[in-house]
């Protein structure tokens, strides 16, 4: 058990995910950057959120939008310096707001120098060694592609040295080598180094493939975990404990809840199970899924915590659920085949929820009254659209929707020029889904999400506190209560596509009063017969019990 860990910030965050290439231009070449993202701190700050995960901004030729890195030690130009950086995490800092960068370790691009270096350094050696290579494409049989839709193995011939290099993404990310003990040493000094700027966590991408193993799928091996306590325990030396690392773990609810170790590896793991179980159940308008994958869930060190998310930059990704689930959810939510890609669906949060303001609504509910940390991803604050017939994943990547003008207001580049173009779909249009709109508007989604932000605030119940799940007759509706010494609070909702009627067993806080917790209207006494509620399509209800 970790001792170190003194301040649990991340237990009770909310988190938003940031991509600098898409928030604000500052220097209208069409791309985001540092200085844009100082400017729009004011704007995170009102919104709530306390802390922003930074996709990767190092140099890289951007063909995996920077997840393939090219140097690890500083940032790509395109993004600004590394004084823009430091000011960056000053400003944040100055607003409570902390900052989690990637650590993406798994692999790196072949421009970087070490992937040049091996294939000059002689066969044996370790410089060669900083990488996985073969002589024949059979090794480690069966492991699974990721990139589905782009590559068909895993592996890739290299012509100049004549061998195989090992890759589980794209083939010009040749994975790492981490049985070599240099490789690991330089991964150490990466932390070392961005933990010097005062940065609060690390986000681990791609953790579950560190290293191979013949006759496994290669994923979740018990060396990977052995060398996260590693990093785990050098990090707690060197840092005090201070710095939080978020596994990006994308398993079945057994396998993900390892990276928490027993609360010696991940401070903090994405919660994929959860993430399209939600989803389905919208669909089935039924809880079970929901049900049983928090019964599949096992329990966590007390120092860990979760990272629920409903959208992330990347498709929503259905590696892990059974194929039948998996080909429902493409019928429901992709009947548009230009949305699926790899094993997975490009589409935003607004575009799933038909650009329904209830159903968004009722989703943002569950993600902030569900435990763990909500971690939220630009543009889904204002219901932001997107455009699946972008390369590859770029349809959920397009610039952050300011106000009405040239660009959306977020550059005033020529609009040819920018880095993506900003989404002009009928229905989620620019001119209508903005910022400055809806801060004008006092019931609009953003203004919707920043109470919502505020209430989780407030509430330890929300964020710390046990959960109960109750079985009402009606299986429309999820209900659960979340209570921790200081509150209890009732979470009700529905799930259908119509209204719906449900009695709740509440008996043993009869006689208490509940208030309805968004708008603070005074709810019915319970008594010890059925709690009857009504609630509208797609509703729901938190209330708390007083
Ligand atoms: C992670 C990232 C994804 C990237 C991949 C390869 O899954 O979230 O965007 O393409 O790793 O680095
Ligand atoms: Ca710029």
């Amino acid at each position: 058990m970790s001792t170190h860990t003194t301040d649990l910030w991340y237990k009770d965050a909310v988190i938003y995910e940031l991509p600098l290439k898409s928030f604000y231009d500052s220097n209208d070449d069409g791309i985001g950057d540092f200085r844009g993202a100082i400017d729009k701190l004011d704007y995170l700050e009102e919104l709530g959120v306390t802390a922003v995960w930074l996709l990767p901004f190092f140099p890289s030729p951007l063909k995996d939008d920077g997840y393939d890195i090219a140097d690890y030690y500083t940032v790509n130009p395109i993004y600004g310096t590394l004084d823009d950086f430091r000011e960056f995490v000053a400003g944040a800092k100055r607003r409570g707001i902390r900052v989690i960068i990637e650590l993406v370790i798994n692999h790196t691009s072949d421009q970087h120098p070490w992937f040049k270096r091996a294939k000059e350094a002689p066969e044996g050696s370790s410089f060669r060694n900083f990488y996985v290579w073969s002589r024949s494409a059979d090794k480690y049989e069966g492991v699974r592609i990721i990139f589905k839709d782009f590559e068909d193995s895993n592996w890739t011939w290299d012509p100049e040295i004549e061998q195989y290099y090992w890759h589980r993404f794209y083939h010009h990310q040749p994975d790492l080598n981490f049985d070599n003990p240099e490789v690991r040493l330089e991964i150490f000094k990466i932390i070392d180094y961005w933990a010097d700027f005062g940065v609060d966590g690390f986000r681990l991408d791609a953790i579950p493939y560190l290293f191979e193993r013949e006759g496994t799928s290669c994923e979740n091996v018990p060396e990977t975990h052995a060398f996260l306590k590693e990093l785990r325990a050098h990090i707690e030396r060197k840092h005090g404990g201070e710095i939080m690392l978020l596994a990006e773990a994308n398993m079945w609810p057994k396998d993900s809840a390892a990276y928490f170790g027993e609360g010696d590896e991940c401070h903090m793991n994405f919660h994929f199970p959860l993430m399209p179980r939600l989803y389905m159940a919208l669909k089935r308008h039924h809880r079970q899924d929901i049900v049983d994958i928090l019964d599949e869930t096992p329990e966590i060190p007390s120092v860990c915590q979760w990272a629920t998310f409903l959208r992330n930059h990347d498709e929503l990704t259905l590696e892990m659920v059974t194929e039948m689930d998996r080909w429902f959810m493409w019928e429901e939510y992709a009947e548009n085949h230009q949305a699926r890609i790899n094993l997975g669906i490009r589409l935003r949060l607004a575009r799933l929820m038909d650009g329904s303001r209830r159903k968004m609504e009722l989703m943002n509910s569950l993600l902030f009254s569900m435990p763990g940390t909500p971690v939220l991803y630009y543009g889904d604050e204002i219901g932001m659209g997107d455009n699946c017939y972008l390369n590859d994943r770029d349809g959920v990547r397009t610039p952050m929707q300011w106000n009405a003008n040239l660009n959306a207001g977020f550059s005033n580049a020529n609009p040819q020029e920018l880095y993506l173009p900003v989404v002009i779909d009928p229905e989620f249009n620019y001119r209508t889904i903005n910022v400055e709109v809806q801060e004008k508007r006092h019931r609009s989604m953003l203004q919707w999400m920043r109470k919502m932000i505020g209430i989780y605030k407030d509430h330890p119940a929300l964020r710390s506190g046990d959960m109960q799940l109750l079985f009402p007759a009606n299986e429309r509706i999820l209900a659960y209560i979340r209570s921790c010494p200081s509150e209890t609070v009732l979470v009700v909702a529905n799930l259908s596509y119509k209204p719906e009627v449900v009695e709740l067993d509440l008996s043993e806080y009869a006689g208490r009063s509940t208030r309805e917790m968004i708008y603070e209207t005074p709810f019915p006494q319970i008594t010890d017969r059925p709690f009857l509620l009504t609630l509208g399509a797609y509703g729901f209800y938190w209330l708390q019990i007083d």
